[in-house]
């Protein structure tokens, strides 16, 4: 069936090969995302996920995930990070959110993406400071920088809609 209203959605990302090219700021939020994902709390899954927050105070909170018997009871890395930089200082707004997942110890090739309901977080920091932030994925063969983590989750619910 032929419809004449497509839409279409695009977002520009950047992509990189190592992180000698993400700038001081950036490979230092990495290298701190990395350290945090060693100590994740995940008897069940061994999947490593770290998340580093810097925040506008200068600040760099870190995160893991944290599992739970009962599976859905656990969190991501990165909604561990930005509730406790929340809980912590909550008038700071986010600059930059980096994330990069390990497993037996070693940094995975692949950049990791935050799940769906983790990207409707993020949008939640946007607004609510009405300041975009930058998304990093890292893994050790390729990096993603997205300049605002509302691009990575097209028709995200809005309170305004409440
Ligand atoms: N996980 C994260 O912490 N962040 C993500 O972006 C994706 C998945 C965690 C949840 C669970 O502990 C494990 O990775 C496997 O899904």
């Amino acid at each position: 069936m032929k419809h004449t209203n497509q839409q279409q959605y695009t977002f520009p990302f950047a992509e990189f090969t190592s992180s000698d090219q993400l700038n001081p700021e950036e490979k230092a939020l990495v290298e701190r995302a990395m350290e945090a994902s060693f100590k994740a709390y995940n008897p069940y899954s061994k999947f490593n996920v770290g998340a580093a927050v810097l925040l506008d105070n200068g600040k760099i909170i870190t995160g893991n995930n944290q599992e739970n018997a009962a599976y859905p009871s656990g969190l991501c890395a990165e909604r561990v990070a930005l509730f406790y930089a929340s809980s912590q200082y909550p008038d700071a707004a986010v600059k930059m959110l980096a994330i990069v997942a390990s497993k037996d110890g070693q940094v995975i090739k692949a950049p990791v993406p935050p799940c769906g309901s983790c990207r409707q977080v993020f949008i939640e920091w946007e607004n609510r400071f009405k300041k975009p932030f930058i998304v990093i994925m890292a893994g050790t063969e390729k990096i993603i920088r997205v300049e605002k983590a509302e691009w990575l989750l097209p028709f995200n619910f809005q309170a305004d809609f409440l």
